[in-house]
Parts: structure tokens; C-alpha cells; sequence
């Protein structure tokens, strides 16, 4: 039986405009890497990343602890994180670390969780950076490919993205609160507008519609949410004119990645991504804010990439 096992997980971004907690997508931008190895006993981490070590504070130490603890296994766990997804910029960081742990406990255990379980385990260590449990992120980490996170009980539906389906991110490089994503769902309005509510749920259900059709310009232009994006746009300096000039250089939709402050552009692989990219990267420019800019597809999720 292996000691050791590496995972890798992909960076996401969830909501992707009016499906709030919702909808999340594994973009092929970044990844994160855990290695778990069987020890005597206790969980230790070892990180060259500026990451919490105290396994309470830490997104995989939570969720080792929390499947350690449930699935009654009592060995210990030494945990090396490598993070490649950057943190607190709305791309699935700390989700990646989430999927990856859980994925690679499933297999160092021989567990053969079926894939809400995962899911399930893997939300454990959103708790450690959003305060809360949501599973778009991790949903998409752990099964790649656009999910639809229902809850209650959890049950993720996956479906197939289309083959031309690109992104363009923008990551500008700006200072970000220490609990952003709490910061930033404190900003949404508790009560929304039938009519606002209306807009979101026919624009929701596009989306699904256009990922059912392999349909990237469907999924574009239904990219468009009344309720969480104008609240939360003030918290992004220049968000208006990198959407705006995402849109002229023929995006098909423009919306804040995940709790942002990263801006997400939706297109398709015949399109000129680069002119769209550049369009955003001046839209930050214009408010004094450099960024890094990205051209990405959709990507698989958590997988073992060896056992050491
Ligand atoms: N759906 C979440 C939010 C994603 O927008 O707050 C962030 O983790």
C-alpha cells in the first residue's frame, strides 16, 4: 500500500456572474499541489508558502482533520502543501488545497468516496479562509468542468464544457483584505428585488443551457448578474472600464471572478484573446493598477499525479 501520494488541483472561479454559490468552473490558470504521507501520528505541515501551519488555521489541515476524524482513521498525516493558485484574488486557492487533500486522502485510504463525499470534505477547508462553507469552488477543484452545486442535501450535477470555450482573467495586483471573502459577502444585500431576482434566474439557467449545447457565445452573454457584481464592483479600483473594454475587444461576457478582486472575461478559442487581455490589463491601468493577465480553458479536475 502507498505511504505517499501527490495530487493536483485546478484553480476555479465560481458564480460566473448571476449563479452566486452556485455555479463554479476548473480553469486550467494555476494549480496547487499536496503530497500526504503516512506518519506514527497528529498532522503536521510542511510549506514553503506564506500559509498557516497550525493544521486549525490551515485549509488542508482542516479538511485531513475533519475525514481523520469522520472516516475513523487513526494514522498520522504529514501534509506538504505547494501552492501555484494565488490567494484571496477569487481563483479557487484555497478550494484547490481543499480538493487536492481530500482527493489524495481518498486514495492514500483506499476510501472510494463517491464524488459529493469528496466534495463534502473538501468544504471543510473553505471554513479555514471564507468563514463559511460554500462549494462552488471546491466542487469544481475536486471534479473539473462547470458544476452546479445543489444543496440540501449536497448533490453536485457536472457537465462538460464546450471544447473552445477560453477565458481571459485579469489579476490585479492589489492589496486584499485578510478574510477577504468574508469582507466581501458582508457587501451583498441580505433582501434582492423580485424583478433583480427574475433577471438572475433566467440568466442562471442560460448558462446551464449554453454549457448543455456546447454553446460558448450563450454562456457569454448570460453572463450577467443585477445583485452580487454592483455590490461588490466598488471593491475592485477601474472594474467598470476592464469590463467595459473586455466587452469592446469581443468578449462575450464579463463578470467578477468568484469574490473577486480578479475579473473574468468569457470567449471562445477563435476569437483574438490576446486583444481582449490587453483591453483588460489597460482598463486596470487606467485606474494606477497593474495586473496579470491570463488565457485560459477549462480544466479536469483533482487529479494523482504520483505516489513518491
Ligand atoms: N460564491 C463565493 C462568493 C465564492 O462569491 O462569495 C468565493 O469563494
Amino acid at each position: 500500500m502507498a505511504t505517499k501520494i501527490t495530487v493536483r488541483a485546478p484553480s476555479s472561479t465560481a458564480n460566473l456572474g448571476p449563479g452566486f454559490d452556485t455555479f463554479g468552473l476548473a480553469i486550467d490558470a494555476f494549480y496547487d499541489e499536496i503530497t500526504l504521507t503516512k506518519i506514527k501520528s497528529g498532522i503536521t505541515i510542511i510549506t514553503d508558502d506564506d500559509i498557516p501551519t497550525n493544521p486549525e488555521n490551515n485549509t488542508a489541515g482542516l479538511v485531513i482533520k475533519n475525514m481523520k476524524k469522520q472516516l475513523k482513521i487513526k494514522d498520522g498525516i504529514e501534509i506538504k502543501i505547494k501552492k501555484g493558485i494565488p490567494a484571496g484574488f477569487g481563483m479557487g486557492s484555497s478550494a484547490g488545497s481543499a480538493a487536492a487533500t481530500a482527493v489524495a486522502f481518498n486514495k492514500l485510504f483506499k476510501l472510494k468516496l463517491n464524488p459529493n463525499s469528496l466534495v463534502k470534505f473538501a468544504g471543510f477547508g473553505e471554513k479555514a479562509s471564507a468563514g463559511s462553507i460554500h462549494y462552488d469552488n471546491v466542487a469544481a477543484s475536486v471534479l473539473g468542468g462547470f458544476v452546479i452545486v445543489k444543496t440540501d442535501p449536497l448533490d453536485v450535477i457536472t457537465i462538460e464544457p464546450p471544447m473552445n470555450l477560453r477565458m481571459c482573467v485579469a489579476v490585479p495586483k492589489i492589496d486584499v483584505p485578510k478574510k477577504k471573502t468574508k469582507v466581501s459577502r458582508g457587501v451583498i444585500p441580505k433582501k434582492v428585488k423580485l424583478t433583480d431576482a427574475v433577471l438572475n434566474i433566467s440568466n442562471a439557467s442560460s448558462i446551464v443551457a449554453g454549457f448543455m449545447k456546447k454553446d460558448p457565445e450563450l454562456i457569454g452573454n448570460s453572463i450577467k448578474d443585477v445583485i452580487v457584481e454592483p455590490a461588490r464592483q466598488h471593491m475592485i479600483p477601474g472594474y467598470e472600464k476592464v469590463k467595459q473594454n473586455a466587452l469592446k475587444a469581443g468578449a462575450y461576457g464579463v463578470t467578477i471572478s468568484g469574490a473577486g478582486p480578479s475579473v473574468i472575461a468569457f470567449s471562445k478559442n477563435s476569437f483574438n484573446l490576446k486583444k481582449i487581455s490587453n483591453a483588460m490589463s489597460k482598463g486596470f491601468a487606467s485606474a494606477n493598477i497593474e495586473c496579470q493577465t491570463i488565457i485560459c480553458k477549462p480544466s479536469k479536475g483533482a487529479i494523482h499525479i504520483k505516489n513518491n
